[in-house]
């Protein structure tokens, strides 16, 4: 689930590999490897428990020259993260690194061990290393020995490994786990993401699903899932270089919730035009299917559900189409009815997120009109599957956080409402209120980056709290589900989120002195019934700190402190008020001292279910 990098050169690879790995530490990881070998056969492992630099580290000790390797950093689903259940795995001659999950690992290990293998580690990684060892006894080739393999596995999973005995060449095979082949000139790399490579090269082959391919220093050859050769295009990546650069900011979290103006003015750009939306921004014939529309279903999950149930209360209020929206991982394993002329719409920063696409594969199945994607990632699986796809451009989110896909992510989300909404219940006059509010986020969200120092003084008071509980009203109520989220992840404090009239239903028996309530109160019609729930807060002693708008009307006393946000259309309040709770979360986050960019536990990308 986390990253892989391979080289075939003619040149020593290891610092490619390492610096290939270090482009993906953003990912989330807990152990890191390499295996190289040189055109002599002299082969060398090296595998740590920890960062990347650690693994650096050990490199300096103990040489590995060479131009063939593979390397990987370890997100660990089976197996406690050690050095002995980091990757490289190997059995005999052949070196393995793998992302994702075997599910049959165990009936594969019985079978295995019955055939005299003895395993090292606990992951369900090994069995591919020992499977294609056998395999390979039977066939001529390693990439024959790897189709074999790949038969037997049941799972999701991308895997790269090389025999030692012949260093000339890499074989790969792609199952529901990304691999990108980089090409060089008399040399060729591969890795589980473009954003690895881009030191080395900008010219890139995606794999398709089910593919098996074969890389030396001049030659990639791909077979697909029935074994026959075929070719894959080749595209020029235009991915910036410095997509992972820090720049002035201490943490990527930090410079991506500054770049959201760029990247939201980056996305709107072409796609508004005379007071309406763009239709052709969700794809080319998008403008008719849309037209049609009567219902959407909307898949996610994480922070991109959470844009979802925002963009529910969008759709049904200016759409004028009901709409449902569950996380990808529920959705897959229940049974649900499709309702006539349904929209099913996924929404992924990463376009890899294994649940919302299996749950996509699934939804092709059941009947639903058309299907788009609200993504970030040209070329991901998502994007490649769905029927339409609204590219968010927001440029690379490195931080595990997500930040600028969210914001990103609900501009789109908003023009879809406007775009079906055209059709439907939206007058001229709404679409053009709405497109002019689009038009109004980057400065918007520039203004409200100017709550920062405000802020960062707040979020002193949260350094000694063990739970916090965040609460909303409306499209406010998922702000407030993402707000928690973003506090969780990074800080660790457990978070929680209500829609504010649930309160009284059982979470106010929560309230006390240590468990800061954080209020989004935007000024529009729901703030009188906001403010009763305050006072029901207040009334059990709760400490609040309340985001509202600079009209609402709230002042600050010893039980509740109130930071102005600046007045907006309510047509982008959900996206404005969002900004202020990601600032929360990063302070207070930076005081307790936590990994930011990497939080503990989590992945950049969940490639596994
Ligand atoms: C966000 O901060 C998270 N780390 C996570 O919830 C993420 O949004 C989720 O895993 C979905 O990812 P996707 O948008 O790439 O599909
Ligand atoms: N399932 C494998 C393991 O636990 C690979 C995990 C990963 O994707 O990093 O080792």
């Amino acid at each position: 689930m986390c990253g892989i990098v391979g080289a075939v050169a003619q040149r020593d690879v290891a610092e490619i590999l390492v610096e290939g790995l270090r482009r993906l530490e953003y990912r989330g990881y807990d152990s890191a490897g390499l295996a190289i070998v040189d055109e002599n056969e002299n082969f060398n492992c090296l595998r740590r428990l920890g960062k990347v630099q650690q693994l650096a580290d050990a490199l300096e000790e103990h040489e590995a020259k060479g131009g063939t390797g593979i390397a990987h950093t370890r997100w660990a689903t089976h197996g406690e993260p050690s050095e002995i259940n980091a990757h490289p795995h190997m059995s005999g001659d052949i070196a393995v690194v793998h992302n994702g999950i075997i599910e049959n690992h165990e009936v594969l290990r019985e079978l295995l061990v019955s055939r005299g293998y003895v395993f090292e580690s606990q992951t369900d990684t090994e069995v591919i290393a020992h499977l294609v060892d056998w395999e390979s006894r039977q066939c001529d080739s390693l990439r024959e020995a790897l189709q074999n393999t790949v038969k037997q596995l049941d799972g999701a999973y991308g895997t790269v490994l090389f025999d030692r005995k012949d260093p000339t060449r890499i074989v790969v095979a792609r199952s529901g786990s990304p691999i990108v082949i980089g090409l060089g000139i008399g040399e060729n790399f591969l890795a589980s993401d473009q954003l690895a490579l881009l030191n080395v090269t900008r010219r890139f082959m995606f794999l398709e699903e089910g593919d098996v391919a074969e890389i030396t220093r001049r030659e990639v050859s791909v077979f697909d899932v029935n074994g026959h050769s075929v070719e894959r295009e080749v595209k020029e990546s235009n991915v910036s270089h410095d997509a992972g650069d820090k720049g002035e900011y201490r943490h990527y979290m930090m410079k991506e919730i500054h770049e959201q103006p760029l990247a939201l003015q980056r996305s709107l750009e072409g796609r508004l035009i005379n007071g309406q939306v763009n239709a052709a921004a969700f794809g080319e014939n998008a403008a008719e299917l849309l037209s049609q529309v009567k219902h959407v279903q909307i898949i996610a999950c994480g922070t991109s559900y959470h844009a979802g149930l925002v963009a529910r209360y969008w759709l049904e209020e200016w759409a004028g189409v009901s709409c449902n929206v569950e996380i990808a991982s529920e959705f897959r394993y229940r049974k649900s009815h499709v309702f006539e002329n349904s929209l099913l719409v996924t929404i992924s920063q990463s376009g890899e997120t294994a649940d919302t696409l299996a749950a996509l594969r699934l939804a092709k199945e059941m009947g639903y009109m058309a299907s788009l994607t609200i993504c970030n990632v040209p070329g991901s699986s998502l994007v490649r599957e769905s029927d339409m796809a609204y590219m968010m451009k927001a440029g690379a989110e490195i931080g595990v956080a997500s930040t600028k896909a969210f914001t990103v992510q609900l501009a789109g989300l908003l023009m879809l409402a406007g775009a079906i909404g055209h059709y439907n219940a939206l007058t001229e006059e709404q679409e053009a209120q709405l497109v002019t509010a689009l038009q109004s986020l980057p400065t918007k969200i520039e203004q409200t980056l100017s709550m920062a120092d405000a802020i960062e003084a707040l979020a002193e008071d949260f350094a000694d709290k063990h739970h916090s509980l965040f609460l909303g009203r409306g499209e406010q109520s998922a702000i407030a589900m993402e707000g928690a989220l973003k506090l969780k992840e990074i800080s660790y404090i457990h978070a929680e989120a209500y829609a504010a009239g649930e309160l009284k239903h059982g979470p106010l028996a929560l309230i006390d002195a240590e468990m800061p309530v954080i209020v989004v109160a935007p000024n529009n019609e729901l703030l009188e019934k906001l403010k009763s729930n305050v006072e029901e807060v207040r009334a059990r002693g709760g400490l609040m700190y309340v985001f509202a708008d600079v009209n609402a009307a709230f002042a600050s006393d010893e039980t509740m402190k109130v930071l102005s946000v600046p007045h907006c259309d309510d047509f982008i309040a959900p996206i404005i008020y969002t900004v202020p709770l990601q600032l929360l979360s990063y302070y207070v986050a930076l005081i307790k001292g936590t990994d930011v960019d990497q939080p503990r536990n989590l992945a950049k990308s969940v490639t596994v279910e």
